[in-house]
């Protein structure tokens, strides 16, 4: 299969500490790979070399046929690239509906929603996009709280929100940093039903998390990160069953891998 994602080579360098090092993968259309590693693997400094928002020092990213090395966020987002951060990017005051309709406009316009909002075009395109929250949210579950402020929600519902937020710019690949971090057992698998509903709908997904029964039970393949490089690729079970893995967690005191 063709690759949709390719990484190549990619090293990026803090001073004297190598984040990542000569890392090359690929990630195939409608494939979940997960990313996992102990912490400070490079996992968080992968995604961002992948995404646009850090440069790297060596190595390129082709994504759907074309070279986006360096190329801006938002830039990415408008080819169909977008990613979630680690911490929720949920804007806690405003409302989940709000939140959403910021996660379409600001990819497309960034900075220029006042000039943007009177013109005709732009209303039917807000008319639109609000059509899109509007199925985005029914098809998330999130339609009975749209009007409730995010911050007041359970963590569950903020994460799922991360989500529709990435979602509302109509991505092809989202990448999506610790999405079940801090949730209970029932919230995560609400979280990976909802990510495997996201794929079979055509988008493809490269996920890090900690969580490994999280990532056993959604992951077609899994890239294991150790010291910034790469430890193991394949599918989740032989993965996790391999002792290199297990050693890499068990010499940090991260039981992880064992959960
Ligand atoms: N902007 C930065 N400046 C300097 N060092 C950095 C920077 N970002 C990351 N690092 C370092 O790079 C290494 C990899 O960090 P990274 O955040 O990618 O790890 P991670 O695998 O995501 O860890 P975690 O599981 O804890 O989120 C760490 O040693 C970290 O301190
Ligand atoms: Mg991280």
């Amino acid at each position: 299969m063709t690759a949709f994602l390719e990484v190549s080579n990619l090293t990026r360098q803090f001073g004297g500490l190598t984040a990542v090092r000569d890392l090359s993968f690929t990630v195939t259309q409608q494939e979940i790979l997960g990313i996992i590693g102990p912490n400070g693997a490079g996992k968080t400094t992968a995604v961002n070399l992948m995404s646009g928002v850090i440069r790297p020092t060596a190595g390129t990213v082709m994504f759907a046929g074309q070279v986006i090395t360096g190329q801006s966020p938002h830039r990415l987002v408008r080819s169909g690239l977008v990613r979630t951060f680690q911490s929720t990017t949920v804007f806690t005051d405003r409302t989940v509906y709000e939140n959403a309709l910021r996660g379409a406009f600001l990819s497309v316009y960034p900075g220029a929603l006042h000039t943007f909002f009177g013109t005709a075009r732009a209303r039917r395109m807000r008319r639109e996009t609000e059509q899109r929250i509007d199925e985005l949210l029914e098809w998330l579950g999130l339609t009975d709280v749209a009007h409730l402020t995010a911050g007041n929600l359970p963590y569950g519902y903020q994460k799922t929100l991360g989500l529709v937020i990435a979602l509302a710019s109509r991505p092809r690949l989202i990448m999506l940093d610790e999405p079940v971090a801090g949730l209970s057992a029932e919230e995560a698998d609400q979280v990976r039903e909802t990510i495997l509903r996201v794929r079979d709908s055509g988008i493809t997904v490269v996920v890090i998390d900690h969580n490994m029964r999280f990532i056993k039970g959604l992951c077609d393949r899994v890239l294991v990160i150790h010291q910034g490089h790469e430890l193991a690729i394949g599918k989740p079970l032989d993965v996790l069953a391999n002792p290199a893995v297990i050693e890499a967690y068990l010499g940090r005191g991260h039981a992880a891998a064992h959960r």
